[in-house]
């Protein structure tokens, strides 16, 4: 089994990439959240500074593009090429009534013969015919109903698509009900292209539960799971190698104090923010926005995680922040 990080956008940028790779590992790809290159200009300069190999380290992510036209994904993937990236993502998921509003994401789901001609398009340049770049596709299964997904499902199925990465809910879900399970397995049947498993895959328990369920799925992506215990992939990986005997390496894998080390990676995210970014609260907001997942972790603190979230001043936030890890037994 491999597990991938998927693209959140307004979390997962360069240096939260690079410092969960430094203190975590389990995570065999990472992806970025969505560019939206324009057949003009190409990637803006925030875009850019995303993906500039000098800012990624020693990783190679899956850049993803956001975009309803193939001269945009093309403009793109050309740029993305030189920069010397091969696997390349179409964000077909996207929820956001803006974003959807414009034929993107899963917007461009409930025109399918828009969609057949994008991928036409993009699919039949040279770049992709001529394996300079391997196209992969995160999906959602449609837009208003799950019954559009048996048309969508023929439509990939007419493209080389290198991995097929489904999100079984629909656009109207956003992130409410429960991935169509249903759904998945007659994708995983039909596909002829392979198949990235990704939804509220939270804990060990869900995994297990899910692996249960479909032994034939050999990779999926974790979001929201990984930001609430960024350790969740050496879990799993863990699981994977005592339930196959396998012997297989995690990075890090020591069962050290778990807090020890959270607060080891929020403290340099906490840092690396404070250097990039102008402002105290462009900081706080980032954290924050952390926080709304990573809490799960502090069950027992909701008067601290009141305290973080209304914190105007890093001194403030910072007191918070000491406090919960102190209040969970593991000083600073
Ligand atoms: C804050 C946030 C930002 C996201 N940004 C992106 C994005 O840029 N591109 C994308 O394809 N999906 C994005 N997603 C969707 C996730 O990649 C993932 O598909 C979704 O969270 C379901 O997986 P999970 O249940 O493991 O979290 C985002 C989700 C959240 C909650």
């Amino acid at each position: 089994m491999e597990f991938y990080f998927a693209p959140m956008e307004g979390i997962t940028s360069y240096t939260y990439r690079n410092l969960h790779h430094r203190f975590f590992g389990g995570v065999e790809k990472y992806y970025t959240p969505f560019l939206s290159p324009s057949a003009e200009n190409g990637l803006s300069t925030r875009e850019l500074k995303d993906v500039l190999p000098e800012n990624n380290g020693e990783i190679r992510p899956v850049p993803q593009l956001l975009v309803n036209h193939p001269e945009g994904f093309l403009k793109g993937a050309r740029l993305l090429r030189d920069l010397g990236y091969r696997e390349i993502n179409l964000n077909l998921g996207c929820p956001s009534g803006t974003v959807t509003a414009k034929k993107k994401g899963s917007g461009l789901l409930m025109y399918p013969e828009e969609l057949d001609a994008l991928l036409d398009r993009i699919f039949s340049d040279p770049m992709v015919t001529g394996g300079e770049i391997l196209v992969s596709v995160k999906t959602r299964i449609g837009k208003n109903s799950p019954e559009e997904w048996s048309q969508l499902m023929e439509i990939y199925n007419q493209y080389p698509i290198y991995e097929l990465t489904i999100h079984p809910r629909i656009q109207k879900d956003f992130y409410k009900n429960h991935p169509d399970l249903e759904v998945f397995s007659s994708a995983l049947e039909a596909s002829k292209n392979p198949v990235v498993y990704n939804g509220d895959i939270f804990t060990a328990a869900d995994y297990r539960r899910f692996r249960e369920q479909f032994p034939a799925v050999e990779r999926i992506m974790l979001g929201r799971g990984l930001i609430m215990d960024p350790e969740l992939g050496e879990k799993l990986l863990k699981i994977e190698a005592e339930e196959t005997g396998m012997d297989r390496v995690c990075k890090e894998t020591e069962d050290g104090p778990d807090l020890v080390r959270l607060r080891q990676f929020h403290d340099a995210l906490f840092e690396a923010y404070g250097e990039l970014m102008s402002g105290d609260r462009n900081v706080l907001f980032r954290m924050k926005e952390l926080w709304a997942h990573m809490i799960v972790q502090f069950p027992d603190s909701p008067k601290l995680e009141k305290r973080i979230k209304k914190s105007t001043h890093l001194s403030e936030y910072t007191e918070a922040v000491n406090e919960l890890f102190k209040e969970a037994g593991h000083g600073l």
